[in-house]
């Protein structure tokens, strides 16, 4: 399966790609996490992303295009991926069909933008290995630190009210025409994550035809 995740900041993408990733046995791309581990590890990259994520704004597409071309050209990529988080302006979907990779199905989770903050305001995520958590909705089994690696668990900087507003009308503005984009081709399929976790991610393994 090659699978594309679309939808707005904190619809749950990197949780139900977690999920889908087990139950597939193929990897997850995450843009925003290799972002924001060369932000970590003050890579180049690192350098010329950090003010972009920190204002809520999206890495300048030939970037993004360019460290995913790679990724996709790795071995374990071939047997299948899941990509979270790309492409996410009409310009990146341009670029990864001229790749000539056949993506089988592209998955939108659809979430309100009240939801969203409320989600985002009590995200943490394991500083280690990005895995996601919810102080609320979904804590992790070892208290503070992360279940899957025992790493710290932080709060995203760019997981403030203000930085979240301004996510969302870039969503709005520059990522959701994409669904369009995958419409035409037939291969867009539509779940809603408004729901609590367990429903959503049934309503995931349905839209995507694996129940
Ligand atoms: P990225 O890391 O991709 O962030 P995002 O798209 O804004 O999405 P999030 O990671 O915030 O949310 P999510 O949908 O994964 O939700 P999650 O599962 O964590 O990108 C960050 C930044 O990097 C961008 O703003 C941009 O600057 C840059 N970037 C990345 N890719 C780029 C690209 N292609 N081009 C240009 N720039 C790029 O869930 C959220 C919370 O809700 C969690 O706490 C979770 O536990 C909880 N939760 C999940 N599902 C449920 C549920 N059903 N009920 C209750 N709680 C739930």
């Amino acid at each position: 399966m090659k699978l594309i995740l679309l939808g707005p900041p904190g619809a749950g993408k990197g949780t139900q790609a977690e999920i889908l990733s087990k139950k597939l046995g193929i990897n997850t791309i995450s843009t925003g996490v290799m972002l924001r581990t060369a932000i970590r590890e003050k890579t180049e990259l690192g350098m010329i992303a950090d003010k972009y994520i920190n204002d809520g704004k999206l890495v300048p597409d030939d970037v993004v295009v360019g460290i995913v071309k790679e990724r996709l050209n790795q071995e374990d990529c071939k047997k299948g991926f899941i990509l979270d988080g790309f492409p996410r302006t009409t310009a990146q979907a341009e670029a990864l069909s001229e790749t000539g990779i056949e993506i089988d199905k592209v998955l939108s989770l659809e979430v309100s933008d009240k939801e969203i903050i409320k989600r985002l305001s009590g995200r943490r995520e394991c500083k280690s290995c990005g895995t996601p958590y919810h102080i609320e909705f979904k804590p992790s089994k070892k208290g503070d630190v992360c279940e899957v690696c025992g790493g710290e668990l932080i709060q995203r900087a760019d997981d403030n009210e203000e930085t979240i507003r301004h996510r969302i009308k870039i969503y709005h503005e520059q990522t959701e025409p994409i669904k369009d984009y995958y419409k035409k081709s037939g291969k867009l399929v539509i779940a809603y994550g408004e729901e609590e976790l367990a429903d959503t991610t049934k309503a995931v393994s349905k839209a995507l035809g694996l129940e």
